[in-house]
């Protein structure tokens, strides 16, 4: 390659990229996200440079692009490659909040690449190398874009090495709340979604490219780190302990976490086998032993409504972050920022098959996951002694829903339900508003309607199987509706409920 800056240098100063967060005012709770108030934020800068100008001397690879074209972070994700497999070498001080890190990133490219991005927001990147070679990078906002000395043909599988190191930054989402890096009174949680995974490690982080992890965490002895998937080892020498997880299955990054603190780990096995991991804040031990207990008769119980579970472990982490206001459904392990209550453990563990292991294309089909694990709620409440489905899609329709539920938000929360339909929220400040948890649920329980109990579970579990481990888009659910019940009509359904404006009719 002809290019002569000398390698193993920034192109440009390197960016931090932690300026372009927002004033927005953080204390929104999304513990019932619709009630998140409408916190506007134009979050769209400006477009980054994406690669550099291609050097000069016949070569055929072009710059992969910056972003995969999502509806609402257009930054988000990079083109030109699939991520197969992230190795994450990290170190993390607690006291000093800094985190130390090596990224090994195993891709195929998906066309000659002669430079590709990253997404990463803040941190400081000391040394890229592609192939063992040293590369040329720079970065500009949460672009970090790397140009290997030799350009990468189509179809090749290359590997990229970033070592970084700096104070991981917390980021606001457009919604209001906060998530990639956030501190805890002993520690610090990584939480990811839609954003946040690029403040703790470079990576192609657009739900669309799963791939998988393992995740080695050195912290001080005394400590614990927990990740996705399940514990390879664990080895304590010279007053530091590195905890290594490993996710075999493929796994979107939002998904991915790390908790580092004290914890009180527990372990066992389901009835059916299953490897079940709890970590548990001490102070929340004595809050959450009831309803962790619950955990293994709820998987039981989503196994044989949804089908057999998508991962080799499940588990929980529950950790202090008071006024966080929400819970996620982290790969194996979903994080609580409090003790779950047996509603929310149903909702988080639902998202293992809806949203997991089935994953949305682009963060506009979120009601897939929303929607989905909102009704696995309104099912566990039917066949545990609560109101049938059917009552609380009455309840919703006729607003009194809201009144009943002290959490509800009243007459608002009744008329927010209707601000826009479920399959296309108008911006990413309302990706968790009411319509896609709520009225996502009430188009699959038209579903239910029209085709019955029975072939409704059918299409339920048909939908996890046909998108295990994969990605899916609400064009294709419909279709795959459509495809289980030949004989009828689904297109009001999908006009009024999934895609209309507006409080669809009484039918
Ligand atoms: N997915 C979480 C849940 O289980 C809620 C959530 C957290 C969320 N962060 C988000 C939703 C960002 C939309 C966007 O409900
Ligand atoms: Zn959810």
């Amino acid at each position: 390659m002809s290019c002569s800056a000398p390698a193993d240098q920034p192109v440009d100063r390197p960016v931090d990229g932690a300026a372009d967060r927002s004033a927005v005012p953080a204390s929104a709770v999304r513990r019932r996200p619709w009630r998140t108030a409408a916190l506007l934020l134009g979050v769209l800068a400006v477009l980054p440079a994406s690669a550099l100008t291609a050097c000069d001397g016949g070569v055929r690879g072009t710059p992969g692009g910056f972003g995969v074209r999502d509806p609402y972070f257009p930054k988000l994700g990079n083109g030109g490659y699939d991520v197969r497999h992230y190795g994450l070498t990290l170190a993390y001080e607690p006291g000093g909040h800094r985190l130390t890190g090596t990224a090994v990133i195993t891709a195929r490219a998906t066309q000659d690449l002669s430079a590709f991005d990253l997404d990463l927001k803040g941190l400081t990147v000391e040394k890229v190398t592609v192939d063992g070679e040293a590369a040329r990078w720079n970065r500009a906002g949460q672009e970090l874009t790397v140009r290997p000395r030799d350009e990468v043909s189509a179809g090749g599988t290359f590997r990229t090495t970033v070592r970084y190191s700096g104070t991981p930054v917390t980021v606001t989402d457009p919604d209001g709340t906060e998530e990639g890096w956030l501190r805890t009174g002993d520690g610090a949680l990584a939480l990811g979604e839609p954003t946040g995974s690029m403040a703790w490690f470079p990576g192609n982080h657009h739900p669309s490219d799963k791939a998988s992890y393992e995740v080695s965490v050195t912290v001080p002895e005394g400590l614990t780190a927990v990740s996705n998937g399940e514990l390879r080892s664990e080895r304590t020498a010279h007053g530091r302990t590195t905890f290594v997880w490993r996710t075999a299955e493929p796994m979107a990054s939002y998904l991915a976490t790390l908790a580092v603190g004290r914890f009180e780990v527990s372990r066992s096995v389901t009835d059916d086998g299953l490897p079940v991991c709890t970590a548990v804040d001490p102070a929340l031990a004595a809050d959450s032993r009831a309803v962790l207990a619950e955990l293994p008769e709820i998987v039981a119980w989503e196994e044989k409504t949804f089908g057999p579970y998508p991962f080799s472990s499940t588990g929980a982490i529950v950790d202090r972050l008071d006024g966080l206001g929400y819970a996620l459904e982290t790969q194996n392990r979903p994080v609580f920022p409090g003790a779950p209550d047996t509603g929310t453990l149903v909702h988080e563990l639902a998202h293992q098959w809806y949203g997991d292991s089935v994953t949305p294309e682009s963060w506009r089909d979120m009601w897939l996951n929303e929607g989905f694990a909102t009704y696995a709620e309104w099912l566990w409440d039917e066949d545990h002694g609560g109101d049938p489905a059917q009552r609380t899609f009455d309840a919703l329709y006729d607003g009194s829903w809201f009144d009943a539920d002290a959490d509800g938000g009243g007459e608002q929360g009744a008329e927010a339900m209707w601000a826009f339909p479920p399959a296309k929220p108008p911006g990413a400040a309302q990706l968790s508003d009411s319509p896609v948890y709520l009225r996502g649920a009430m188009v699959l329980h038209k579903i239910r309607q029209k085709v019955g109990d029975e072939a409704f579970l059918g299409i339920l579990r048909g939908w996890a199987a046909a998108h295990r481990h994969g990605n899916a888009d609400t064009a294709g659910f419909t279709a795959y509706v459509e495809k289980r019940a030949p004989g009828e009509d689904f297109s009001g359904i999908w006009r009024d409920w999934l895609y209309g404006d507006g409080k669809p009719d009484r039918p």
